[in-house]
């Protein structure tokens, strides 16, 4: 039997016959809301992130719709409330910049107003992040419904993957192999739908990593955005929001420990993002809980990427969802999952997944037969990143992963826009790519650029991936031997910058290493002489 609350917070606003009371509930019965709906039912907050210059929360309005109707069915008043929006696809500088900013208001939004507990429409990259942040800060029973991902793209016969496909028709064309206007017809075919990134990117991550975590219902990660099915799990997060309240089931009781180890294994277990890393650690920092990078290395390490989903592997989200979608990914690495991690239906995760079907076992493949072996991020450390770097194995090229190169250094972006396609440019195939300057205060926000192209010399030879180092991020859609998130970052004196042009440096993944070969005493005389960058420009 559901335990009542003594008293629902919105009741501070509603619940008293005096002047407060009036102004509280009167100015909300412009709206037409009949009085018995201030009658102490739980009031969910649905905080949506739906925003036409955010192409991939742009269905929310329609997904809110339904989340209301649930909330209706279940005895509760929804009031849905705008947020700042974060869309990968247009946001300048970097949408990362702007993902703490979306975090205080949504935590200033859910905390300021009469809201029991809150349902957090979420879609591209930086919206899953930002929201299960500000809800964090808040503590109230809260519900993650994803808007789902677009349909697998189709052009001229080909199944297309965003940003993969991208990256690698932009390496055609740069390589002399695909024309411009066959360039161009690709876009509509890339995205035809309402959705987010179909590929195992950043946004598919993380909508997986908040169902691995128990805040969101189970397939709340690969429905695709237009399939009915989706609009049914948002009805029924609706129902459950008010359910929420009802248990007190407070977002504190969901997102402890054992839940973020959870979401690392299946992170391990789906070849998940990069940017998992930065965004998990920031959620578990506004709870409280002890997790840190380390633990991405420990935890992850032997869990094998069993999900064959772009860009570590073949196909795309809405297979992974014909295909049994997460359940049955956290079903099948049943041996590393923390079973009595409880989840926003009231039940332990492994009560949710324990029977989950598979029903096609080239997308989640068996245990024993995976696509990597060791998935997970690799956390690195060295004289080169004494604070840490990351790879993702599962996306890289095993024959790069033990590696000694000479160093072809660009100090920033734009050096690198500038000589990347210069002929005379001396680099090959088993030279370094380091990059500087694009850490979070560098570029700044981190962006998402350290899969430098490769240099159309090179590709015209048939070569698709060299190591390349930096302090930016990476597309969760993309791939290749790339190390990230370098720290400390150059612009903050890290060791990165002070790397110079035929320096060696050695990538040992199977060691965890990032060593850049240069002695000691030569590298107190390079920090002697090094100066920080002016800071960047903003905008344009
Ligand atoms: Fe929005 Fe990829 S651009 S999810």
């Amino acid at each position: 039997m559901a335990k009542k609350p003594v008293k629902l917070r919105s009741q501070e606003w509603f619940g008293t016959a005096n002047k407060d009371g009036f102004l509280h509930r009167s100015w909300m019965k412009n709206q037409g809301l009949p009085a018995d709906l201030f009658d102490g039912r739980p009031v969910i907050g649905i905080c949506n992130t739906f925003s036409e210059l955010t192409p991939c929360n742009a269905h929310l309005r329609q997904i809110a719709e339904k989340v209301k109707r649930g909330v209706y069915e279940a005895g509760g008043l929804p009031l849905e409330f705008p947020v700042m929006s974060l869309g990968e696809s247009n946001l300048r500088p970097t949408a990362m910049l702007f993902r703490n900013l979306a975090s205080m208001d949504v935590e200033e939004s859910i905390r300021a107003n009469p809201i029991d507990g809150v349902v957090l429409l979420t879609g591209c990259d930086k919206t899953t992040p930002s929201l299960l942040m500000g809800a964090a800060s808040c503590d109230l029973p809260s519900i993650v419904v994803s808007g789902g991902p677009m349909l697998s793209g189709r052009f001229r016969g080909e199944t297309l993957g965003s940003g993969t496909d991208l990256f690698r028709f932009s390496e055609a064309v740069r390589g002399g192999e695909m024309s411009l206007a066959d360039f161009m017809d690709a876009e509509a075919g890339m995205s035809r739908s309402p959705g987010h990134c179909m590929t195992m990117g950043t946004a598919s991550t993380m909508a997986s990593m908040a169902e691995s975590l128990g805040m969101g219902l189970p397939h709340n990660a690969a429905i695709p955005a237009v399939d009915s099915r989706r609009n049914v799990l948002a009805q029924m997060a609706g129902r459950r929001a008010v359910e929420m309240v009802h248990e007190d089931l407070r977002i504190s009781k969901i997102l402890t420990r054992a839940a973020f180890e959870n979401a690392v294994r299946v992170n391990g277990a789906i070849g998940g993002s990069t940017n998992a890393v930065i965004h998990l650690l920031a959620i578990a920092g506004r709870m409280g809980v002890d997790f840190a990078l380390d633990d991405w290395d420990r935890l992850g390490r032997d869990v094998p990427t069993i999900l064959d989903l772009m860009p570590s592997g073949r196909f795309l989200m809405e297979d992974f969802y014909y295909a049994g979608g997460l359940p049955a990914v956290i079903r099948a690495i049943g041996e590393h999952i923390n079973k009595d991690a409880l989840t926003v239906n009231g039940r332990t995760i492994w009560e949710n997944c324990a029977e989950a079907p598979c029903y096609n076992a080239e997308v989640i493949r068996p245990l024993d037969k995976p696509l990597t072996e060791s998935g997970g991020i690799a956390v690195l450390r060295g004289n080169l990143a004494p604070g840490g770097a990351v790879l993702k194995p599962s996306a890289a090229t095993p024959a790069l992963m033990q590696h000694k190169g000479r160093a072809v250094v660009f100090e920033t972006i734009e050096d690198y826009k500038a000589r990347i396609a210069d002929p005379d440019l001396d680099i090959d195939e088993h030279c370094v790519m380091v990059l500087k300057n694009c850490g979070p205060r560098g570029y700044p926000g981190m962006a998402e650029v350290g899969n430098m192209g490769l240099p159309p010399k090179i590709l015209k030879r048939g070569i698709k991936d060299m190591v390349r180092i930096s302090d930016a991020r990476m597309s969760g859609t993309a791939y290749g031997t790339v190390v990230l998130h370098v720290a400390p970052e150059a612009a903050a004196g890290g060791p990165l910058a002070l790397v110079q042009e035929g320096d060696m440096i050695e990538l040992d993944v199977a060691g965890r290493r990032l060593h850049l070969e240069v002695a000691a005493d030569e590298l107190v005389r390079r920090r002697a002489a090094w100066s920080p960058p002016a800071p960047p420009m903003m905008g344009g």
